[in-house]
């Protein structure tokens, strides 16, 4: 075969190549196909680069029929290429676009917002009210001395009173028995103690916010709960100041229609004493099952400082007269959110604590 002939059948070669390329471009179906046939053709061990390492071998006329054929063909697939190609692309960010496509109608991700215990609540606004009323809050420790808790309250030990108040024991010893507080009074103990060593500054109007802990639980006890102490001490302090105090409290706490009634009762530390209750929130005093038909719901205890307390933490009962509250929180709680069981509020579930405590 002549020189020419040869290079003639090299171009019939290179022709070959470029139309079976461009059957497989027109039949490619994705931009990666197109990208492999390049690749397979064009690339550094393609089809053309395999032709055109032979060039080398041709004399200088049919080195310039080869290579032009070669070039101009080369030319027009990598052009058919890329035409190919971004066709393809487009495709392929279309049916993507599609695929991921957004709905603006959805409705969002909700993303969970907490919010206070009811508890926590209840007793954020029973200390705002108190402070309307003018009572500073004032703390005390969870683990008290036995001495602060009941004796100077003017339980006795042996006093059978002390049985009302079912105690958890944290250290007994002869002298400071520890055990965790059933209430809230031994601040104000604490109180009386350290003002008895500054003088006796008059008026005292404290409130005392806090846990307390008794062995109990049932529908209406926990062993933890929380009361709010109130305290106050001036040269003349009356029932009917503390009436008042309580009436204004429940009216703030409950709304203007609720009523308050005294009932005398007993405690060591009060004389006289008397259990606080207010008309039945569920029923409005009609009577029913939870205030069980007297219309009436009990929510603290209260009374005139007791001489004895008194002198127990330095002060001459002589000069000066108190009284005091200590309202269960959980109760005001119940009985604000109408729940019937109060360990609801313990339980953690978390449907109660969204219903009861606004969390969206
Ligand atoms: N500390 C009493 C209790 O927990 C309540 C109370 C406080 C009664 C103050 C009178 C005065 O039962």
């Amino acid at each position: 075969m002549s020189a020419m002939e040869q290079a003639e059948k090299t171009c019939g070669e290179i022709e070959r190549f470029y139309s079976e390329a461009e059957t497989m471009i027109h039949r490619a179906k994705s931009s990666d196909e197109v990208e492999q046939i390049r690749v397979d053709f064009l690339g550094k061990k393609g089809k053309f680069s395999s032709i055109l390492s032979r060039l080398k071998n041709f004399s200088n006329e049919e080195r310039k029929l080869v290579g032009q054929t070669a070039n101009q063909l080369k030319t027009r697939l990598e052009k058919n290429l890329e035409h190919r190609k971004s066709l393809l692309k487009e495709q392929e960010l279309e049916e993507s676009l599609l695929k991921d496509s957004m709905d603006a109608s959805l409705p969002g991700v909700h993303f969970p917002q907490g919010a206070l215990h009811p508890i926590r609540q209840a007793l954020r606004e029973a200390v705002r009210i108190l402070e309307l009323a003018g009572l500073k809050a004032a703390y005390g420790p969870e683990v008290e001395y036995e001495d602060y808790c009941f004796d100077r309250l003017n339980f006795k030990s042996g006093h059978p009173a002390r049985d009302m108040q079912a105690t958890f024991f944290v250290k007994s010893s002869q002298d400071q028995s520890l055990i965790l507080r059933t209430h809230t009074s031994p601040v104000q103990v604490r109180v009386l103690m350290d003002l008895a060593k500054k003088d006796f500054p008059i008026p005292v109007r404290i409130q005392v916010p806090g846990r307390v802990y008794r062995v109990d639980d049932d529908r209406t006890h926990s062993p933890m709960f929380h009361q709010i102490e109130g305290l106050v001490v001036d040269q003349h302090s009356t029932m009917g100041d503390l009436r008042a105090v309580l009436d204004f409290f429940c009216r703030k706490f409950f709304g203007d229609k609720v009523k308050v009634r005294f009932r005398p009762s007993y405690f060591p530390f009060t004389e006289p004493s008397a259990e606080v209750d207010v008309s039945c929130v569920f029923c409005q005093g009609e009577g029913c099952k939870v205030c069980k038909q007297s219309g009436w719901l009990e929510i603290a205890g209260a009374g005139l400082v007791h001489p004895e307390v008194f002198r127990a933490c330095g002060w001459d009962p002589q000069n000066v007269q108190g009284w005091a509250f200590g309202m269960g929180v959980e109760r005001l709680a119940m009985l604000k959110m109408n729940v019937p069981d109060l360990r609801s509020f313990f339980e953690n579930r978390i449907h109660f604590l969204k219903a009861e405590g606004g969390v969206q």
